[in-house]
């Protein structure tokens, strides 16, 4: 009887979830590329610090008989980089909407932070025509960057709400070289979009509808008709098979069984080793036994950011048909106490044979990514394998919002990170790993126990780094501080980031070939 009850329940999510992507396209905005003309009603446009205008915008300054200028000294507008105006009654046009550009060369970042900027102040009512010509950038096709920060700012999360405000307007941008710009946005940036709103998705829904097994149909659901993908999802019996005691011992408190959700991706040589991506995938983190304090637990019903931003990643390199072998395990199980839960002092064999004390089961994300991180290397020998996890509040207390923490072994390929995430737009910054964390995690019973205090950031990665072979090139990222947003950012809302989709994607593109 509650077999049938729980598979009446699976039919209804999936229903619900197949609702949601119909709703999810309806509010989606429809781009478009053309070439630069002025007619239309509603237009944004971009100013120099210095207050030079472009060809395009000396021309709609012309169509207005001057009085956009005259507008921009009387509001004594500077035109510093975002700054943002909203001009009415300026006729031929209804509304001008004005970002400032700064005086520096535009990034792709500043770029995106631009679009951001006009969806924040743009109406919802009316399509737009963006004048995107005459930018100071070196950056080709910056109309396409462009429209992929006006997308990222726009998104909006609506299925449980009775008046849903996202309307389906076209947003033109307008350039010389409009129709690569178009290709670049469709071939490329559109799914990078796809994957952070996918990430964005599934960690602001609720842990009522998303838990291991509706995440792994979330995923079958994305993948569904993209070339040369596998997925697989491992159910109980297989971990069992596979000795994950960790990942088991993590869900097991839950009615809702774990998974381990694999993809891969393989569009490059045959004999060529992935790049792995192991995802930290709770579903909700409740603290278990060592349950957690009332305040903001709502939020660990985003506990698989990490998990998200993989499939998110490997959706954005699959569609664009990359040369790459890229490979995503994702360590699903949602995290409750119950009288079948794991306990404080318990010790779990893992699939690589060593064992951990559980000091606290609050501590989970570490023993599930052990798990993950030891099947990938063996299934896959991966030439590069980085984890993404929320996994200590310590990250979050060090860097805050605004930089995700990256912890490796090697001084420059931390620094390789760090370059990669300030192109991205997703920034990071090293905290330490050394010999002295692994010392503090020796347990008295097991072969290591799973927390010891400060700095937890670090004995967090060295319990993950107990099962990452000693020569592998490892990146650990942890993404407790950055994957919710408190205040919007100019390409991030409010509410959940799906932050690493954009600096994963940057990474596996900047490391394409084995070196
Ligand atoms: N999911 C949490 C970490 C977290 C905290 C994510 C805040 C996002 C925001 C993780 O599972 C956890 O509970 N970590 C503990 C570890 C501790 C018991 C060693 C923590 O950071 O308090
Ligand atoms: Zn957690
Ligand atoms: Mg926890």
């Amino acid at each position: 009887m509650r077999r049938l009850f729980s598979k009446i329940g699976l039919i209804f999510i999936l229903l619900s979830m197949l609702a949601h992507t119909a709703t999810a396209k309806a509010s989606k905005n429809r781009f478009e590329f053309e070439d630069v003309k002025l007619g239309a009603e509603h237009i944004a446009i971009f100013v120099n610090k210095d207050g030079t205008f472009s060809t395009a915008v000396a021309d709609v300054n012309t169509k207005t008989g001057g009085r956009l200028e005259t507008a921009l000294e009387d509001a004594d507008y500077k035109g510093k980089f975002g700054n943002k105006l909203h001009l009415f009654g300026l006729s031929p046009y209804k509304s001008i909407i004005v970002i400032g550009t700064g005086s520096d060369d535009l990034s792709v970042r500043k770029l995106r932070d631009l679009g951001g900027y006009v969806a924040q102040v743009s109406n919802n009512d009316y399509g737009i025509s963006v004048i995107a010509e005459g930018l100071n950038t070196t950056v080709e096709q910056s109309a396409a960057q462009l429209a992929m920060g006006y997308a990222l700012s726009s998104y909006k999360f609506e299925k449980y709400k009775e008046k849903k405000t996202g309307k389906n307007r076209t947003v033109s941008f307008l350039s010389d070289g409009f129709a690569a710009s178009k290709a670049l946005y469709e071939n490329d940036l559109s799914h990078i979009i796809t994957g952070v709103r996918f990430a964005r998705d599934m960690g602001t829904e609720p842990g009522k509808s998303i838990y291991p097994e509706s995440y792994a149909q979330g995923v079958r659901e994305l993948f569904k008709g993209v070339a040369n993908v596998k997925i697989e999802v491992m159910g109980v019996s297989q971990m069992k098979r596979h000795n994950m005691g960790a990942l088991l011992g993590v869900g097991q408190g839950s009615i809702h069984d774990p998974r381990l959700v694999i993809v891969s991706y393989m569009g490059g040589a045959k004999d060529e080793a992935p790049i792995a991506l192991a995802g930290k995938g709770i579903t909700f983190d409740t603290g278990g036994i060592s349950i957690k304090p009332n305040t903001g637990q709502w939020q660990m019903k985003s506990d698989l950011s990490g998990a998200a931003a993989v499939a998110g990643t490997l959706y954005a390199t699959a569609m664009r048909g990359d040369k790459v072998n890229l490979v995503g395990v994702m360590a699903m199980a949602e995290n409750m106490p119950s009288r079948d839960a794991i306990r404080p002092g318990d010790v779990l064999t893992t699939m690589s044979g060593k064992t951990i004390e559980v000091m606290s089961t609050d501590a989970e994300g570490r023993l599930v990514l052990a798990d993950a991180v030891t099947y990938v290397q063996k299934e896959y020998d991966p030439r590069l394998l980085i984890d993404i996890a929320t996994l200590t509040g310590s990250a979050a207390r060090a860097l805050g919002a605004d930089y995700g923490v990256v912890i490796t072994r090697d001084w420059d390929l931390a620094e390789d990170m760090m370059r990669i995430g300030k192109l991205a737009g997703e920034d990071v910054w090293p905290l330490p790993l050394n010999k002295n964390h692994f010392k503090a995690i020796s347990s008295d019973i097991a072969d290591i126990k799973s927390t010891a205090g400060s700095p937890g950031a670090s004995i967090g990665a060295a319990v993950i780094g107990t099962f990452v072979d000693e020569d592998r090139v490892w990146v650990h990222l942890d993404i407790a501080g950055v994957d919710w947003v408190t205040k919007a950012t100019p390409t991030t809302p409010k509410g959940h980031a799906g932050w690493g989709v954009r600096f994963l994607d940057a990474v596996v593109r900047e490391h394409h070939a084995a070196p």
